[in-house]
């Protein structure tokens, strides 16, 4: 088969390399603006150029106002499908754009303006998605907080969006569990160097919760009370390079990064990969089954689906557990959805309750089309079974929190190219990826190195940090001048498919959520008995990775270590969260270094997977080695 005859990628992908601003331009179109781009790329604008430039905008109503204008007022924007309240709630694009209008006027009123910052921090309910489009119709910048994390790390993005607004709800729903938001919420103002001035959370009938007078507001009381006095906002024009939200994501230390997307490359790049990558057409259901916590969720479940007239799946709910593994095929029979788009993570617990795939049999999914897995390397294993079980093309892509969309993937839309195994397939339009030695040389095919991006960056990837254009530059742009860097390592086989193979820094991917082993170490550190410390990502079945801790303590310390390992759990579920899933943290007398003192990570995470190792030649005593080794037996 010639690919080239098949699929319209390598001549979109051929034009946006050769001419990026004739390709943005054009995909700029189905955008409605305010007023065009003075320039589709200002190369002197930023810290590598910026997108359509001059260009205003608003987000908002290129979600909602424009589909009720043109047809699809009464077409489902939202579907929330809550296995966990028992409920599914429907929302039209006219009721959305109403509830929007209503609760932006309400935002108003507590004087949040264009360029204001407001953290939502809530779990998957409609009212999350509702925030979140009402910040965009005021020009307010949205930060949303997954529940998963706890006070402390709430209180930092408080104290470095410092917000005007904080909007979040009483409790959140895990299956067999409430997670009581409130008390984590005040928690974190008590932490928070900056004084939000006010917050409005949602009373969820599961567990309600106390408001703080003057500080705290009832959402519906809210909602009603503007609603009933007429009180609607109107879009606010922002530039095309104005913020529209900032992500914070995990950093090489405690302090996490705080990815900004603007709006206008934002739109266009989101809206163009609907239906060029995943090959959805307006008025179809899309399901992006991920947390809006998480860049997966800003772009799939609330942005893109929106901007391109589909109506969106809201999943409150697991995929095993609530109640079985056929949740999800429940969900995509029952609303009739034509993709999905989940982590791999999800699907090895599926196959772990469901080998057979009896439960998908049990359900009519014949409006399903495809399914895309991203958030962490899709493991061969799993693609195949699901491919055997599901019958649809299972499709891989790459991307992260700082691209905003996939870096690397099968434009479905386009024409599918053929899948390989352990491969997101190929660079997407505007990406122009190598691979680099560490002198950024490029290297040839068949060889790892780190992943790079060209610069410029295409539309709807990062173009700063939240105030902080020099960690930006340091962070991304300074190892590899010209380039991005991903801090991912991989290499390009001789058909230009990329292979992503692991981190390059302290990053690790538990059950697709984003965690630094130094922002780990740090917790574990400050405990009183812990002279040092080393973490690391371990294998684990379900999750790809699990954190791992191996702690030596100071000298004198008579407690039972396995009372410490006990609080030293506890800590980082305290101060990180549950998300962390740190459940292991082991004592030993020394840690393996370097006779420099470094520590060697990866000879430790080999010994913990039982994998072959070898004694690095730098090594300051080799027999360190034989005692992690009897230290992890039995533990990992
Ligand atoms: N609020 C509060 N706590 C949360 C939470 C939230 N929004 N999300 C997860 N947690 C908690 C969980 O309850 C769990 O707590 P526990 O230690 O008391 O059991 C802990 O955080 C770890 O959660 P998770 O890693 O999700 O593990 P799990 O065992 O609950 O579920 C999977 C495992 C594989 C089923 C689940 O991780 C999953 O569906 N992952 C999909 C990944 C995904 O969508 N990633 C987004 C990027 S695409
Ligand atoms: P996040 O910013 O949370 O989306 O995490 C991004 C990181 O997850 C990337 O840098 C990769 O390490 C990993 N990742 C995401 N998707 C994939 C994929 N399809 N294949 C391999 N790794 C992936």
């Amino acid at each position: 088969m010639n690919m080239q005859d098949k699929s319209r990628y390598f001549e979109a992908y051929a034009r946006s390399m050769r001419d990026p601003e004739g390709f943005w331009g054009n995909a700029a179109r189905a955008i409605d603006w305010i007023e065009p781009a003075k320039k589709v790329f200002d190369p002197d604008m930023g810290l590598y150029g910026r997108w359509f430039a001059g260009a205003v905008v608003n987000t908002c109503y290129n979600a909602l106002d424009r589909h009720v204008a043109n047809g699809r007022a009464d077409q489902l924007a939202l579907i929330h499908d809550s296995p966990v309240t028992n409920s599914v709630t429907t929302y039209t694009y006219a009721q959305m754009l109403r509830e929007v209008k209503t609760f932006a006027a309400a935002m108003q009123d507590f004087g949040v303006a264009k360029g204001d910052r407001v953290i939502i921090y809530m779990p998957l309910v409609p009212e999350a998605m509702v925030a979140m489009l009402a910040c965009a119709r005021i020009g307010a910048v949205h930060s949303v907080v997954f529940g998963g994390f706890a006070a402390k790390e709430l209180a930092t993005r408080i104290d470095d969006a410092r917000p005007k607004l904080v909007i979040s709800a009483s409790c959140g729903i895990e299956p067999g569990r409430i997670v009581a938001y409130k008390p984590l919420l005040d928690e974190a103002i008590r932490l928070a160097a900056h004084k939000v001035p006010a917050c409005v959370v949602l009373q969820r009938p599961q567990q309600t919760c106390d408001l703080v007078a003057g500080r705290d507001h009832d959402w519906k009381e809210l909602r009603d009370k503007t609603m009933a006095a007429g009180k609607e906002a109107a879009c606010v024009p922002v530039l095309a390079t104005d913020p529209l939200y900032i992500l914070y994501t995990s950093g090489t230390t405690g302090v996490p990064k705080g990815v900004v997307r603007d709006n206008g490359g934002h739109l266009v790049a989101i809206n163009w990969s609907m239906y060029n990558l995943y090959g959805v057409k307006p008025g179809e259901v899309w399901w992006c089954g991920s947390d809006i916590g998480w860049v997966v969720g800003h772009s799939y479940i609330i942005y893109g689906p929106l901007f391109h007239g589909n109506t969106s799946i809201m999943y409150e709910g697991k995929p095993v557990g609530t109640p079985d593994a056929g949740a999800f095929w429940r969900v995509i029979s029952q609303h009739k959805a034509a993709a999905f788009f989940t982590a791999p993570t999800a699907f090895r617990a599926i196959k772990k309750d469901d080998p057979n795939g009896e439960f998908i049999r049990k359900y009519d999914l014949s409006n399903f089309r495809t399914l895309f897995l991203a958030g962490e390397r899709a493991d061969p294993p799993t693609i195949e079974w699901a491919e055997a079980q599901l019958k649809v093309p299972v499709i891989d892509h790459w991307w992260q929190t700082e691209t905003g969309w996939c870096i690397a993937g099968n434009p479905v839309g386009l024409g599918q190219l053929p899948v390989k195994h352990g491969s997101p397939t190929v660079p997407m339009p505007g990406y122009q990826v190598d691979i680099v030695d560490e002198a950024a040389k490029p290297l040839p095919a068949g060889t790892m190195g780190s992943i790079v991006i060209k610069l410029p960056l295409p539309p709807g990837c990062l173009p700063t940090l939240w105030q902080q254009d020099e960690r930006c530059k340091e962070a991304y742009f300074n190892e590899f001048p010209g380039y991005y860097k991903t801090s991912d390592a991989g290499y390009k086989d001789a058909d230009g498919y990329v292979f992503v193979m692991g981190r390059t820094d302290d990053i690790i991917n538990v059950a697709g959520h984003r965690l630094s082993t130094g922002g780990m170490e740090e917790i574990l550190a400050s405990h009183p008995d812990v002279a040092e410390c080393a973490v690391l990502g371990i294998k684990d079945a379900i999750k790809g990775e699990i954190p791992c801790g191996l702690v030596v303590l100071k000298a004198g310390v008579t407690r039972p270590p396995a009372d410490i390992e006990k609080e030293i759990v506890a800590l980082v579920r305290e101060k990180l969260g549950p998300v962390a899933a740190f459940k292991l943290a082991i004592t030993v007398a020394r840690l393996p270094k370097t006779r420099s003192g470094k520590i060697l990570r990866g000879t430790i995470r080999k010994i913990a997977d039982g994998e072959p190792w070898t004694v690095p030649a730098t090594i300051e005593d080799p027999k360190v080695l034989d005692e992690i080794g009897a230290a992890l037996k039995g533990r990992v």
